[in-house]
């Protein structure tokens, strides 16, 4: 049979309505592939960082075709894989808050880590009737790594602290077992944190570029957090989507860590982002709310990324300082504070926003 390339390829989607979701499905796109992405139902739209790209159903050759369906829902999943005949699966869905896993942990284990074995078992059934090939991605998270001191890597010993590290373990060795023992090509990214412009508002990042647009917009007067002490290995979004499509050209299925090796405390990021706006003292806009600590917190991840530098040549460009800027310039310009926004230079590896998602993540 000849070869596909990746213009004739398809790929499914889960969890495309997210922030890497969205990088993912335009990263295919100007690939040539076309995208299927899995949305759920909700009673307002839910397609805000897919409006830029979002086709018309009714036009022809549309290169991204959304559909229904939910991480629960395994005869949906089931009937999508056999309908669609995906070349490669990138599940990137799940309840992907750490704090809201501690609140609704049933849920959390449901999608995060059942919603896995769904996946993984649709595959299997697929591959074994009708004898085609289905690459599989799963967003394994460094969460899982929770309380082993870093730098952390591909042997490092997983002590989860959460409900959603918990249900990553369950989805990351399930991942491993299926291609133990059914052969399948099925792969673990284990990424580190990751942000952009179109991170959600509640993950701290955000919160903190926004509230700072809002506190200069004159909306509010401070921003309430938790632990700022906490270390994390913050990169930027764009370049880790890139990484997942890479595992899924690697010839053998490996596991691979993604991160930038350095890590910076959340005080950190408060006082490099209030210092791009020219703010010194930053304590007097930030309140401590003890609802935003976590009953057990991970205190210190840093990535060891040499197995993917060296068998994927994989390297991130954009660091700590840039990533800040990138996130601030965006929430400046979307509350209109132009002047704020033009002080903060970017390099060329900062992605244009589309403005539709500038104007509706307010
Ligand atoms: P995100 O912005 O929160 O997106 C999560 C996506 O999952 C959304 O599209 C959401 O749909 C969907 N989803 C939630 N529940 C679902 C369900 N029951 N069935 C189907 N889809 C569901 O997360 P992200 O930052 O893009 O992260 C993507 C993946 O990578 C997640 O699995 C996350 O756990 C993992 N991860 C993220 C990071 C990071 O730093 N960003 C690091 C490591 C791993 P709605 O839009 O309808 O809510
Ligand atoms: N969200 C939030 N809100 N976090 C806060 C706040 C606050 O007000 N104040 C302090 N923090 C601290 C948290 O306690 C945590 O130590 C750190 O900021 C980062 O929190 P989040 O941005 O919520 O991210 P996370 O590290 O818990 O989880 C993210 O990264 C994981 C990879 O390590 C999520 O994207 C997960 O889905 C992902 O797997």
């Amino acid at each position: 049979m000849a070869k596909k390339t990746a213009e004739s390829k398809k790929a499914l989607v889960t969890g495309v309505t997210g922030q890497d979701g969205s990088y993912l499905a335009e990263f295919l796109i100007d690939k040539g592939y076309t995208v299927h992405g899995i949305i759920r139902r909700a009673s307002s739209f839910n397609t805000d960082r897919l409006e830029h790209i979002y086709q018309d159903p009714h036009e022809r050759n549309k290169r991204l075709i959304l559909h229904y369906g939910d991480l629960s829902d395994a005869n949906t999943i089931r009937k999508l894989i056999y309908q669609i005949q995906p070349d490669e699966i990138y599940n990137l869905g799940a309840q992907s808050h750490v704090k809201v896993s501690f609140e609704i942990p049933e849920y959390t284990a449901n999608i995060d880590a059942v919603g896995v074995l769904r996946l993984l078992e649709a595959i299997k059934d697929y591959q074994e009737n009708t004898g085609r090939t289905v690459k599989f991605y799963q967003a394994s998270s460094s969460e899982m790594f929770g309380a082993t001191p870093g730098p952390q890597n591909e042997e490092t010993k997983f002590y989860p602290r959460s409900p959603y590290g918990c249900a990553k373990v369950f989805a990351f060795d399930t991942t491993r077992n299926y291609r133990e023992a059914y052969g399948l090509f099925a792969v673990n990214g284990i990424l580190f944190n990751h942000e952009s412009p179109r991170r959600g508002a509640t993950f701290v990042t955000r919160k903190i570029t926004r509230g700072i647009a809002r506190i200069l917009a004159g909306l509010d007067q401070k921003i309430y957090l938790g632990n700022l002490e906490a270390r994390r290995d913050w990169g930027y979004a764009p370049e880790y989507v890139a990484a997942m499509w890479q595992m899924l050209q690697h010839k053998k299925p490996e596991d691979f860590v993604i991160g930038t090796g350095e890590n910076h405390s959340v005080a950190d990021f408060v006082e490099t982002a209030f210092g791009l706006v020219g703010i010194k003292d930053w304590k007097n806009y930030v309140g401590i709310d003890p609802k935003y600590y976590r009953p057990t917190e991970v205190e210190n991840l840093v990535a060891d990324i040499s197995k993917a530098k060296k068998e994927l040549g994989w390297e991130p460009q954009v660091k700590f300082k840039e990533l800040t800027g990138i996130m601030l310039r965006h929430d400046l310009e979307a509350y209109g504070l132009e002047t704020y926004a033009r002080e903060i230079k970017l390099s060329k590896h900062a992605v244009n926003e589309p403005t539709i998602v500038q104007q509706r993540l307010r």
